[in-house]
Parts: structure tokens; sequence; C-alpha cells
């Protein structure tokens, strides 16, 4: 019988904090700054609403209506589907094996801020001490792993402990341990805001976040961000929402909770975004500075500039080192979890495992691989993998979902399961939605980045690279995902299970 979330909430609290994770506090802050300021908001919102909403409603109607994770779901809804739910879990697979090292990043400098560790210099200190990168680099050595980097290996064994156990313990543990991953972040990122905006310089800093350019939203690149963000942050497409709510009850409300995931991580976004920038006014105005230069994003931001920052601040650094690492861990770590749960749930589903035995496989087979991520030569292997993932899987699987769904099986129908259970009932604007706007906006980034890559390679990495930790990791991923369909499964009968009709 397949497993049920245990309480009330529980789905759409892990929902939550699925799509709430690292890319809210590194990636959103910037994003909204580089691309016209406030006026951000009006994009972001637009593609919020006619692409993270619908596709996620119709991933969340996938896993409940249809009672599987992404492979069974799609088999459900036509067999020659199935494969579409392999690639969106086999990109997620790639997602996990280096999402984890930024995990271990994230505990390592949670036990560095004991001692502020890191100085007035983060920068020396994650390249040299953490990620032991230099000799990679000073050798020119791209692609090279040249063994693990000592400082990251005990961060990383326990981070993935820590996710083993979780999805270990099935969705009854997940539901208890969501109680608190989702909510702690939050609670902290709100400390965070207030601390920020009680520092001098801090309303420059904001005044940069938010200075609207509205002349912005006339440039197609950042509506294209826009929805480049939506995408990632709101977890689609990995196969993570569909494997979440197929241990909901058939009856489950939809539209409520897909608006509550998407706007709880919305309105997290742009806090951490008063974070983020707030405390950059500080730095800016400690070091005499114009904002514009103190500012970061990914990487830099969460573990040089910010860290930097805690180093600045006037009572208690300690005390808020120690607060944003627990709150950056905590931002991955459900985030983890989930990327983890769609793959071992696409597994069980298919081969009627075991839970716990399907959960050692796939954390031991993704713990093994991603000890590239934690050698020493490993952020540029992150960097790579990370960009084609993104830029080409997650947009791929999104844009199939759409055709193969909206299509394939009718738009039309699945908006109609959804109001049979919804409070908020969806009209024809999903339709319009899930077959027009989503599929042709990512056919633009697709097309784009594809324009991109063939003009230069990624980062000027070397083509080795390009190859293993690219084109040829993509073609990998389409292939076992044809393989995978082909192979006789042993899944449940449709129908045969609880609360299925
Ligand atoms: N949504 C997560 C974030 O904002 C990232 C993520 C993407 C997690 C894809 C899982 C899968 O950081």
């Amino acid at each position: 019988m397949r497993e049920r979330w245990t309480w009330r909430g529980a789905f759409v609290v892990a929902a939550i904090g699925s799509a709430v994770g690292l890319g809210n506090m590194w990636r959103f802050p910037y994003v909204v700054y580089s691309s016209g300021g406030g006026a951000f908001l009006i994009p972001y919102l637009v593609a919020l609403l006619t692409a993270g909403i619908p596709l996620m409603m119709l991933e969340f109607t996938l896993g409940s209506r249809f009672s599987g994770a992404a492979p069974l779901a799609m088999k459900r809804v036509k067999p020659s589907f199935e494969f579409v739910g392999w690639w969106a879990v086999l990109a997620g697979f790639a997602i996990i094996t280096y999402y984890a090292a930024i995990l271990a990043w994230g505990l390592r400098y949670l036990w560095g801020a004991l001692t502020l560790e890191w100085g007035a210099d983060a920068g020396t200190y994650l390249y040299d001490k953490v990620l032991q990168i230099m000799p990679v680099l000073e050798a020119g050595a791209y692609g090279s792993l040249f063994g693990l980097s000592t400082d990251l290996v005990i961060p990383f064994i326990l981070g993935w402990l820590a996710i083993f156990f979780i999805v270990f313990s099935g969705v009854k543990g997940l539901g208890r341990v969501v109680m608190i991953t989702m909510p702690l972040p939050f609670i902290l990122i709100l400390i965070l805001m207030v601390r920020g905006i009680t520092l001098p310089g801090a309303v420059d800093g904001l005044n940069f976040y938010l200075a609207s350019d509205f002349s912005q939203l006339a440039n197609a690149q950042v509506w294209l961000a826009a929805y480049g963000q939506v995408f990632f942050s709101l977890s689609l497409a990995m196969g993570i929402m569909i494997a979440y709510a197929s241990y909901l009850p058939r009856d489950a409300d939809i539209s409520n909770n897909a608006f509550m995931t998407s706007l709880a991580d919305a309105l997290t976004a742009f806090l951490a975004g008063i974070v983020v920038f707030s405390t950059t006014g500080y730095v800016a105005y400690k070091l005499g500075v114009p904002v514009g230069e103190a500012i970061a994003s990914g990487v830099g931001l969460a573990f040089v500039a910010y860290p930097e920052a805690i180093s600045m601040m006037p009572v208690a650094p300690v005390l808020f080192g120690i607060i944003f690492f627990i709150t950056i861990f905590t931002l991955g770590l459900d985030s983890a979890f989930s990327l983890t749960e769609s793959v071992v749930a696409a597994i069980m589903d298919k081969f009627s495992l075991g839970r716990k035995l399907t959960a050692v496989i796939v954390s031991g087979a993704a713990f093994l691989i991603g000890l590239v991520f934690i050698s020493r030569g490993g952020l540029l292997w992150l960097d790579q993998v990370d960009y084609f993932v993104n830029s080409f899987g997650l947009v791929l699987v999104g844009l199939l979902t759409c055709l193969v769904v909206g299509w394939g099986y009718g738009a039309d129908k699945i908006r109609g399961l959804i109001n049979e259970t919804s409070e908020i009932k969806v009209g024809v604007w999903f339709d319009i939605c899930i077959k027009f706007i989503t599929p042709i906006i990512l056919i633009v980034l697709l097309t784009l980045n594809l324009i991109d890559r063939f003009k230069e390679p990624y980062e000027g990495y070397p083509a080795f690279m390009q190859i293993v930790g690219g084109w040829g990791f993509i073609a990998v991923l389409i292939i076992l995902g044809f393989v995978l369909m082909k192979i006789k499964g042993r899944e449940p009968k449709y129908g045969s299970e609880e609360g299925e009709v």
C-alpha cells in the first residue's frame, strides 16, 4: 500500500521546504538587482502565474490522481510518456550529487562560524582552506580532481547521513522533519532581516535592491530570467512535486496548495533579498565603497561576501555566523532530501523494491558520484554540471511535460481533475499557460542556451569537461530514460491501491 502523509498540512509544508532553498537566498536577490530592481517583481509575478503555478498544479495532479512518482504517473497518463518521468528523475539525481556537496560547504562553515575562522578574508578561506582548489588552478589543470578536499570529507558524510536517514524513515519521517526544516530557516531569515535593516548603510543597500528601472521591462532577457528563476526556485520538472503529491489522498485540494507553495517561496525569496542587500549596504558603508562593488551572488555571496559581513558585525558576530549557516544548511537540507525522495520513489514504484533498500542504493550511488564534487577540482565540475542540468535538463523536461500532458493527454482534462477537488477553480487560462505560454517560453530559453553553447564552451572549460559533464551526460540521461521505460517493471496495478479508483 502506498505511504501517506501522516498529518494535514504535511504535504504543503514539505513542498514549501523543497521549493525554498539556496535559490531563494543566493540567486533571487541578485537576479532582482541585475534585472531592473523592484520593477523585476512584475515579470516575476507574471512568470509565477503563467508558468510556475500552472505547472505546479499539473505536477500535483499527476502525483495525486495517478498515484505514482514521475515515471509511474506519466506511464498511467499514457504508457509512451514514461520516459519523460525518468528524465525528470535522472536530472534530479544529477542535481542531488552536487547539491549535497554545497550542503557540506554549509556544514563546514557552520563549524568555522564557532570561531569566525574565515576572519576578514573569506575568499582565501573558501578557495584555499575549504575547497582547496588552488593547486588545480595554479597548475591550470581544469577538470583534474587532485584528490579529495580534506576539509569537506566529514561534512559531506554528515550531510549524506542526514539525507539518507530522513529518506530511509519514509513519508512519515519526512513529514516530521519538515516541521523543523521548513519553518526554521524562515524564522532565522526574519532574525537576519531585522539585524540587516538596523545596520548603518542598510537603506542604501535596499535602495539598490529595489530601485526600479521600468525600462528593463522591455528587455526580453529580463523576462527569461524571471521564468528561469521561477522554474528553479519552485523545484519543478524534477519529479519532486509529483512524488510528494503521490502521497496525498486522491481528493486533496490542488490549487490551494499550489498557490500556498508558490507564494511562500516568493515571499521567502523577497525577504532573503532584504537580508542580503541591507547587509551589503552595511559592508559598503564600512568599506567606503559603492554598494554595487560589494554585491555578490551564488557561491561568492553565501561563502565569501556574507561571511565577511558577519565578521564586521558590531555585536555578536559568532551568533549571526551560526544563524546564517544554520539557515543555509536547513534551506538546502529539505531541498536535498526532496530530490533524493523523487529518485527513491520512482525506483520503488518501478521495481516494487522496499524503501530501505532503495534508499541505501540511491544515497550510496549519489554519495559515491558526489565525491567528484568535494575533490579539489570539484568546484569546476559542479559549475559545469549545474549549468547543463539547469539550462538544458530542467528546461527540456518542463517543456516535454507541458507538451505530452497538455497536448497529448489534454490540459482541459487535467483542469477538470483539478476542479473536481479544489476550492479555487481554475479557468481556461490554465490550458493556455500549459499549452502555449510555458512551452513557448521554454523553447526560446532552450534555443538561446543552445546558441550560446555552440558559440563557445561554457566558461571556456576544456572540451572533455563539456563532454563528460555536459553533452555526454545529457545524452546518457536521454538514453537511460528510454531504457528504463523499456525495462519491464513490477508496478502495482492502477486502482489496486487504497484510495485509487
Ligand atoms: N528549489 C530549490 C531552491 O530554490 C532548488 C532545487 C531545484 C531543489 C531543483 C531541488 C530541485 O534552491
